[in-house]
């Protein structure tokens, strides 16, 4: 889509992140999460915006030698239109070029079908389930990896 760039995202973007979180998940992050992970340095977290308003964003976190995908989402009204894509092509293209050996893995709902073709696109493989891992409405839990020295963004 024309018109979006991906930058970094700062503590002024708080209050328009936390607007869409709250749209997108029944137990969507607090602001303090957010504020959490902009505080730490091992974490990765890039908007998308669009006419000056921001449309989505995602978050990267390194803990000692595995990194995870913590959240992703963009507004519903701009879903199905690559953004979910460009999302992940900046910040996975930057934790490559910062650890290029790094695996990256992240957990998705069973029901989430829109998340997990979009992270298939990019090459994630299935490596197990939790059964029952989330609440609101119950479900399980699917466990995706990405060896990141395989990631092309391009
Ligand atoms: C998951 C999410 C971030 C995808 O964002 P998006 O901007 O729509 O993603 P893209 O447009 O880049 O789509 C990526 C791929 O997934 C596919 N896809 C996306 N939504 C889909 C859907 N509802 N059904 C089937 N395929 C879908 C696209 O077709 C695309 O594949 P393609 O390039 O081969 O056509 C978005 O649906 C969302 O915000 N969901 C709510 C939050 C959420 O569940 N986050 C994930 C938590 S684990």
């Amino acid at each position: 889509m024309e018109g979006i760039t991906i930058r970094k995202m700062s503590p002024a973007d708080l209050s328009e992140v936390s607007n869409i979180e709250n749209l997108c998940y029944s137990t969507p992050w607090s602001p303090n999460s957010f504020k959490y992970e902009l505080a730490n340095k091992e974490a990765i977290l890039k908007v998308a915006v669009f006419n000056s308003e921001i449309i989505g964003y995602v978050c990267i976190r390194t803990i000692l030698d595995m990194t995870h995908l913590l959240n992703v989402a963009v507004l519903p009204e701009f879903r199905l239109r690559g953004i979910g894509s460009m999302l992940l092509k900046n910040a996975v293209g930057e934790l490559k070029r910062l650890q290029p050996n790094t695996k990256l893995t992240l957990e998705v709902r069973q029901s989430n079908i829109a998340a997990i073709r979009l992270y298939e696109k990019f090459g994630f493989k299935v490596t197990g389930k939790r059964t029952k891992y989330y609440q609101k409405p119950e479900d399980d839990a699917i466990l995706m990896e990405l060896d990141v020295s395989l990631f092309f963004s391009d």
